[in-house]
C-alpha cells in the first residue's frame, strides 16, 4: 500500500501517478553571487541600506546602472555617466568586533584591484584608504564608501554597506564641464581611457563579485586571524601610499609627511615634521608618486 504522505514527493509523478515537470533544487545561497540589477536610483548604498534594515542577509548585492544622488566619502557626490560605470552596494554583516568592519572596504577594493587586472589588463594600485588608482599616473579609478546601518543610541550597527563606483567606459564628454566635471577630469579616470579599449562591463561586475567572496569567505567562515593576516598583507602589498610623501587632509587642516606603515587596524602611520601619527579618516593626496609627476 503506497504511503499517501509521500507520494506528492516522487519524483516525476504527481499524486494521481501523472507525470509533472522535474522540481527544481533549492537554490543554494551564494553570498555576493546573486546581485540584484537596478536601472536608475538615487543611491545603491542607500538603497541597500533599506534592504538591510528589513533583514536582507549578508552577501546581499545591488547594482544599478545610473544614480542620481550618488554618494562619495566625506559628504561628497559620486559622479557617474549613465551605463558608464559599475555602481555596486554590498550587504556585510560581519560577526567581527567593530574594529575590524574596516577589513570589508579592504576587501571590496582588493577585489576590483584584482578583477580590473583579470578582466582589463589594468595595472592599478590601491589609495589609503580604498581607492583605487591607475598606475604609473595615480588617477582615481574606483572609490569605496562603507556606511553602518541599524545602530542605535547605545547600541551597535547591524550591518555594513560598502558600495563601489568603479569608472569603467566613459563617454568623450564626460565629466561634464564645470567645476565639479573639471576637478573630477584631473584626478580622475575611466578603464577605457587607461587601456584604449572598451571593457566588458558584464564580465568586470563578475570578476568582482567572486574576488570579494573569495577574500571574505575565510572571514565569514575560518575566524579573524588567519582571514585578516592575508588580507592586510595583500594590502599593504598593493598599496601605492607606502613610501610616500603625502598630503593627509583631514576636517582639522592638513598634515604632511611619509607613509610609513598601514598598521593592524587599518589606519595610515605617517612620519611628520613633529614626530610620527597614525589616521584613521581622513583624504591623501600622494605628493610624489612612484615614477609620475606630483601632485596627485
Ligand atoms: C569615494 O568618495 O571615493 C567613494 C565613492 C563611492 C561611490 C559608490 S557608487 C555605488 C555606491 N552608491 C553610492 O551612493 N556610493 C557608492
Amino acid at each position: 500500500m503506497p504511503d499517501e504522505r509521500l507520494a506528492g514527493l516522487r519524483p516525476g509523478r504527481d499524486t494521481t501517478g501523472q507525470a509533472t515537470r522535474p522540481v527544481a533544487p533549492s537554490p543554494v545561497w551564494r553570498p555576493f553571487c546573486s546581485p540584484e540589477r537596478l536601472a536608475e536610483v538615487p543611491s545603491t548604498n542607500l538603497a541597500l541600506a533599506e534592504r538591510a534594515k528589513e533583514g536582507a542577509p549578508e552577501g546581499t548585492v545591488l547594482l544599478a546602472e545610473s544614480q542620481s544622488a550618488g554618494r562619495g566619502r566625506l559628504g561628497r557626490r559620486w559622479l557617474d555617466p549613465p551605463g558608464g560605470s559599475i555602481l555596486c552596494s554590498l550587504l556585510f554583516r560581519p560577526r567581527l568586533p567593530l574594529e575590524e568592519w574596516f577589513l570589508a572596504p579592504m576587501a571590496v577594493s582588493l577585489a576590483a584591484r584584482a578583477a580590473c587586472e583579470q578582466v582589463a589588463g589594468a595595472e592599478t594600485a590601491c589609495k589609503w584608504p580604498n581607492d583605487l588608482v591607475s598606475l604609473p599616473d595615480g588617477l582615481k579609478l574606483a572609490g569605496v564608501l562603507a556606511e553602518t546601518v541599524g545602530e542605535t543610541p547605545g547600541s551597535a550597527p547591524r550591518a555594513l554597506v560598502v558600495g563601489i563606483g568603479l569608472n569603467c567606459n566613459w563617454p568623450a564628454d564626460f565629466p561634464p564641464a564645470g567645476l565639479e566635471g573639471d576637478e573630477l577630469a584631473t584626478r580622475a579616470t575611466s578603464l577605457d581611457r587607461l587601456t584604449g579599449r572598451p571593457v566588458d562591463k558584464s564580465a568586470l561586475e563578475a570578476a568582482l563579485l567572486s574576488e570579494v567572496a573569495r577574500r571574505w569567505h575565510p572571514l565569514a567562515e575560518a575566524g579573524l586571524a588567519p582571514g585578516k593576516a592575508a588580507l592586510l598583507s595583500e594590502f599593504r602589498a598593493a598599496c601605492a601610499t607606502l613610501g610616500q610623501q603625502v598630503r593627509v587632509e583631514l576636517p582639522t587642516g592638513a598634515v604632511e609627511g611619509e607613509a610609513l606603515a598601514i598598521e593592524e587596524d587599518g589606519r595610515l602611520r605617517v612620519a611628520t615634521e613633529v614626530g610620527e601619527a597614525t589616521f584613521g579618516v581622513g583624504d591623501v593626496v600622494h605628493l610624489r608618486p612612484k615614477g609620475a609627476p606630483p601632485g596627485r
